[in-house]
């Protein structure tokens, strides 16, 4: 072997390194260059042949081609996959400036928006979002809330009961939104200021009532907070959600065990003709509808949640989703809500891209 032969090899191998257009080009040229049978590795086997300086030199020579053919390979590789990722790049690219697709077919569900539409409303007033489990344990969805194990309170929520995994208390689908008071409370330190809108469940089924339904909780604790601040909180609430700047609100005495004192809330509406409208109609004794719970909390549900009843106190309050929807939108059956009809969603629903909020109008 002489040294012309193998700088003619490494030419022509860098050459065809060069001219590789694809990985897999580039491979076959590994293959025939370095592989078993490769123009390299055949040279190896012949240096058996040589003896003494001779051999050394050669081996050196070619140590020296397959470092560059190797090296070569390594860099056309890099540039191979640059351009790769440059086409893909290219292909993938989305142009955020286009308008949305005319064709945008779903609606969201009246649920989803009347939770958005509180949320933008609460949130406004400095409210921010919390969440507890749908699964609930017997001390947040009673005890805890001043509804000990023998409380007549307990058969009015017609409660689905889980099987109970070892000796304690069944676990219970939540019967309302009250037991995230519990769970805040026990998570964080006053001032506190939440809603919780989410699922609760009762046994009960008829055209207003579901064994599935949708609640949302207020939750405010602190130093000062007094029942003043209640009332306006929920006249501003009412008067916003249903855009009826006039719209009588009248707090009535009532009683909840986790609130002291308690009030029902009930907004101005007419029944004239059998049709139920809201609004200001008068303070007819007919005129009045029920619409949510209200109180300052308990000191025993202070305590039970780890607050200092001397020092803190608050309200709360709490009314079902699903019936402010049906009010507001005029929905006559609350079953449908749940019915999966996409006709009734076509003609109750939202369009997404509405997002509600204070400043753009609900
Ligand atoms: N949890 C009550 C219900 O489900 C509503 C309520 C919440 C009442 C908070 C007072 C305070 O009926």
């Amino acid at each position: 072997m002489t040294a012309p032969d193998i700088s003619e090899l490494q030419e022509s191998l860098l050459a065809e390194v060069a001219s590789a257009d694809s990985l897999d080009a580039l491979e076959a040229v590994r293959v025939s260059a370095l592989g078993k049978k490769g123009a390299i590795t055949a040279q190896m086997k012949g240096l058996g042949a040589l003896d003494g300086e001779a051999r050394k030199e050669a081996g050196q020579a070619l140590n020296r081609v397959k470092d560059a053919v190797q090296a070569a390979i390594g860099a056309r590789q890099a540039a191979l996959d640059a351009v790769a990722l440059e086409a893909r790049l290219a292909h993938e690219t989305v142009d955020v400036t286009l308008p949305p697709r005319p064709r945008l077919e779903g609606h969201l569900h009246p649920v989803s928006q009347v939770t958005e539409e509180c949320i933008a409303i609460f949130g406004e007033m400095g409210f921010t979002v919390a969440e507890g489990p749908d699964i609930e344990d017997d001390f947040h969805n009673f005890t805890a809330l001043n509804i000990p194990p023998e409380h007549p309170a307990r058969q009015m929520h017609d409660t689905f009961y889980l099987n109970p995994p070892d000796d304690r208390p069944a676990p219970v689908l939540r019967t309302h939104t009250s037991p995230v008071q519990i769970r805040t409370m026990e998570t964080s330190k006053p001032p506190i200021r939440i809603i919780a809108p989410g699922r609760t469940y009762r046994s009960d089924s008829d055209a207003t009532h579901t064994p599935m339904f949708h609640q949302i909780e207020a939750l405010v604790v602190d130093e000062t907070t007094h029942m003043g601040h209640l009332k306006g909180c929920i006249i501003d609430f009412c008067r916003a959600f249903f855009d009826i700047p006039d719209l009588p609100v009248r707090f009535r005495p009532s009683h909840f065990p986790f609130t002291e004192p308690s009030m029902e809330v009930d907004i101005g509406c007419s029944r004239e003709g059998g049709e139920l409208r809201i609004g200001n109609f008068g303070e007819g004794a007919d005129n009045w509808l029920e619409i949510m719970g209200s109180g300052m909390v308990h000191p025993k549900v202070l305590e039970y949640g780890g607050i200092d009843p001397t020092k803190y106190q608050g309200f709360a309050f709490g009314m079902g989703i699903d019936r402010i929807a049906m009010l507001k939108y005029g929905i006559p059956d609350l079953r449908t809500f749940f019915d999966a009809d996409i006709r009734w969603l076509r003609h109750y629903g939202f369009v997404p891209l509405a997002v509600p909020s204070m400043v753009r109008g609900l």
